[in-house]
């Protein structure tokens, strides 16, 4: 009985300890900071209030600003969505898990392609998600979706250290709007359908000769050919006829849960999935990434912006995303989470100077920098808005005008978090903290290597001894017309072959003289540029070394459309469904 009775004890003991235990763990849970990371998608640095511009309105950004951190040299690691989303993710250069183009493709281009984010590489999310935080993403991913089956999601967010996710596993494209045109396949379609009206005369040909008796052909050879024709068509017709029901899709987690997705509706429900989150969210550590459709085309054509902004379509969709932006913002003020919330907005690369319709103007600017989207060298491409606001813990309206790179929000995310960095592998970000603080007067990005696909098209060296930032460009996009500051013929510069100039010696300038990148130094006029040429070479070369091969996600067999891999809802290939509280 005694010892029945200290048994109780015993039990009721350590079940009060447990409780405390439990207490004690849920409050330390409670220290750690939240992230909210918004992204633009396309969008310039001109194109923001805070950043210069002074006929759109940004009211939202610009308060972040205000209360926080504005980073005005912000360095995207590529001018295009997949690469530079890729390093945003890792913290690494795109080349290092092999999201670098080596070829036509720039971009991934068919949610239904085999290649993307490799398995094997380490996100903020996944730390975070190791650290007890709820992880979540809503928006767009473009960094694939499957390996080797419909289902696998090999290279999907929740296979990425996301719990949660709720977007389009790929980006707006043209053909998600109606009657929009058509942007980057084109090249693609048309080859196929050559291809294809090459064989059919050939078949045309051989049939009629033979039929004259004029050419003795198996017919074994010709059936081989009709079957081959049949198979061009069919890889011209399929994938490119349906573009908007392969790539245009809503997804929850695994599920695909709109097919065509419904622009309208869009923006609405992409504004309730980030408010969610952050409600249910609320009690734990959280980490939500926002990764806005906007202001990509084609442009939403939402109530309460349309025909508002003094930048037609375009403007409008600049403005509706920094009313999203304010309204998560304040979800998160609303929830009394502010001084717990890290927030950071940026841009995933320059905007897109070349695009146009007849209602003019409807890619980004780019203010005084040169160039923009899908251009690795000229800042345009890869200078975009960078901004971070945490009250109480990082000072108001401060600006930092040292090199930073989208590349850091990996371990400043990590170390604030009290996350462990990977150690078997090369990270290229530095944490931002320290020099946001003041704790160091200098960017630890002494060089940054600014990449088109596979090649290192410049390099910006900022001396430890002077406050210059010098930029080398080893190759420069050929601009079309002559005297266009952009490839307005191509609808978009490319990385390789006749569509750039190599420099040899390069072009060099001084970006903190010289922004805009006009005046190329001489050896006349700059006394440290033999120097500047011989330690860029150097140390690119050094660079280039370490970089250890690996599959690249960009080969045509990765890229291309393949029907098993194709997420879809109902029986392939009649995918189709309709959110129904998409509304
Ligand atoms: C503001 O942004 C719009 C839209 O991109 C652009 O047309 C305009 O030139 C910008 N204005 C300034 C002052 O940068």
């Amino acid at each position: 009985m005694e010892h029945f009775m200290h048994f109780r004890v015993l039990l009721l003991l350590l079940s009060f300890g447990s409780i405390l235990w439990l207490e004690g763990e849920a409050s330390e849970h409670h220290d750690k900071p939240n992230f909210l990371l918004i992204m633009a998608d396309d969008l310039g640095i001109g194109d923001v209030g805070c950043f210069g511009n002074t006929t759109i309105r940004t009211p939202h950004i610009d308060q972040l600003a205000k209360d926080g951190v504005k980073l005005t040299h912000h360095i995207s690691a590529a001018p295009l969505c997949s690469p530079s989303r890729t390093a945003f993710m890792t913290g690494r250069y795109p080349i290092r898990s092999g999201m670098a183009t080596i070829g036509r493709a720039p971009v991934l281009l068919w949610t239904a392609g085999s290649g993307g984010l490799p398995p094997n590489e380490i996100t903020f999310a996944k730390v975070l998600q190791e650290e007890g935080y709820s992880t979540g993403i809503v928006g767009k991913w473009h960094l694939g979706v499957n390996c080797r089956s419909r289902d696998d999601l090999c290279h999907h967010p929740n296979n990425h250290g996301f719990d949660y996710f709720y977007g389009m596993p790929f980006t707006l494209f043209s053909e998600c709007k109606e009657g929009h045109g058509r942007m980057i396949i084109p090249d693609v379609r048309i080859f196929i359908w050559r291809i294809s009206e090459i064989i059919g005369l050939a078949i045309l040909t051989v049939v009629s000769l033979r039929l004259l008796g004029l050419f003795v052909l198996s017919w074994k050879f010709i059936l081989l050919l009709v079957l081959l024709y049949i198979l061009c068509i069919s890889a011209w017709y399929f994938p490119f006829q349906f573009i908007n029901i392969w790539n245009c899709i809503i997804m929850r987690n695994g599920e695909v849960v709109e097919q065509p997705m419904a622009l309208e509706t869009l923006p609405r429900r992409l504004l309730n999935e980030a408010e969610g989150f952050l409600q249910r969210n609320k009690d734990n550590p959280f980490l939500l990434f926002v990764s806005f459709p906007h202001v990509h085309s084609p442009l939403f054509e939402s109530e309460g912006f349309k025909g508002k902004s003094k930048h037609g379509l375009y403007g409008d969709n600049i403005e509706e995303m920094d009313w999203m932006t304010g309204r998560i913002v304040k979800m998160v003020e609303d929830l009394g989470l502010s001084k717990k919330t890290f927030v950071y907005f940026t841009s995933d690369h320059g905007g897109h100077v070349e695009h146009a319709d007849s209602s003019g103007q409807i890619g980004g600017w780019n203010g005084i920098y040169k160039g923009g989207k899908a251009m690795a060298g000229w800042d345009g491409g890869i200078r975009v808005p960078g901004i971070i606001r945490w009250p109480g813990k990082l000072p108001a309206g401060k600006v930092i005008d040292k090199p930073t790179s989208l590349m850091d929000i990996f371990p400043t995310v990590v170390n604030i978090a009290n996350g462990q960095l990977p150690t078997d592998r090369i990270i290229d970000g530095h944490d931002l903290l320290p020099l946001i603080q003041g704790e160091v007067p200098h960017s630890r990005h002494e060089f940054m290597f600014h990449y088109c696909g596979v090649d290192i098209h410049a390099v910006r060296w900022h001396p430890r001894n002077s406050d210059s930032v010098y930029k080398v460009h080893f190759f420069t996009p050929n601009f079309s017309p002559p005297g266009a500051i952009g490839c307005y013929d191509l609808l978009i510069c490319r990385c390789y072959g006749e569509f750039v100039s190599r420099h040899d010696p390069p072009l060099v300038f001084d970006i903190s003289r010289d922004p805009s990148e006009s005046l190329p130094l001489s050896p006349e006029v700059e006394p440290r540029y033999s120097e500047i040429l011989q330690r860029v070479q150097e140390v690119t070369e050094e660079h280039q070394k370490a970089v250890k091969p690996v599959p690249s996600q960009f080969t045509v067999s990765e890229i291309m459309w393949k029907p098993w891999l194709q997420p879809c809802c109902g029986t392939f290939p009649f995918c189709s469904c309709k959110e129904s509280n998409g509304s």
